[in-house]
């Protein structure tokens, strides 16, 4: 296997973390960069000490540089209550946080995972949703700097690989839940996990 140098933005996060351990568990040098807006060095303590991984402060708004085989672009701000209290830095984050990864992995040839989300879809008229789903999305809701950001990051995206050539990949992740997510983050699943687990009075 092939020693590959990995980028993954918001990797102080609930998910980045874990796909920190698992890249250097694969044998890979990662770099996480994070502004710690809702991620915490906790979640990548431990790893701090590993002489193949490294941590940087950073706004991912803010332009950046690195050689990079592969760039995993998760910064944003996922939970409700986060992103509703911070509107436009959410739809900010997700617009020039990904022009940002884009335009460095142009420069520098890197290949692109962008984490999109099944919010791109709205409030669906079909269930479930295949990839074909175009959604059916609000633009000026309480949502929307969520949704419509993570949107413009798949049109940039989709136009970086037409226009530029650049190799960029979308997942789009339904509701995940586990270790290093913070309990009252206001996701459904933990909400859920939290009230069935509190003591009833
Ligand atoms: N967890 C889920 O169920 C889910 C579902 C769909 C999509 N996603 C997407 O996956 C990605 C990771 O989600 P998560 O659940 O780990 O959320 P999270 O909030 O735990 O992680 C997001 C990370 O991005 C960082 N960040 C936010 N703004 C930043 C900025 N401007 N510059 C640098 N770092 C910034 C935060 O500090 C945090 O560490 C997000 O892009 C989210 O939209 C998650």
């Amino acid at each position: 296997m092939m020693r590959e140098k990995c980028l993954i933005t918001g990797g102080a996060g609930f998910i980045g973390s874990h796909l920190a351990r698992r890249l250097l568990a694969s044998g890979h040098e990662v770099t996480v960069m994070d502004n710690l807006f809702t991620g915490t060095k906790a979640n990548i303590y431990d790893l701090l000490e590993n002489p193949r991984f490294t941590f940087i402060l950073h706004d991912v708004t803010q332009p950046f540089w690195g050689q990079f085989d592969t760039i995993f672009n998760l910064a944003c701000p996922a939970s409700p209550i986060h992103y509703q209290r911070h509107p436009v830095e959410t739809t900010k984050t997700s617009f020039m946080g990904m022009l940002n990864v884009l335009e460095l992995a142009l420069k520098t040839k890197a290949r692109v995972l962008h984490t999109s989300t099944s919010e791109i879809y709205g409030d669906p008229l079909c269930h479930p949703q295949p990839e074909a789903y175009w959604g059916n999305v609000n633009t000026i809701g309480l949502r929307s700097c969520y949704d419509e950001g993570k949107r413009a990051a798949e049109t940039i995206s989709a136009d970086f690989a037409r226009e530029y050539g650049v190799d960029v990949r979308l997942v789009r992740i339904f509701n995940t839940y586990g270790p290093n997510m913070h309990p009252h983050d206001g996701r459904v699943v933990s909400n859920f996990i939290v009230q069935a687990l509190a003591p009833t009075t």
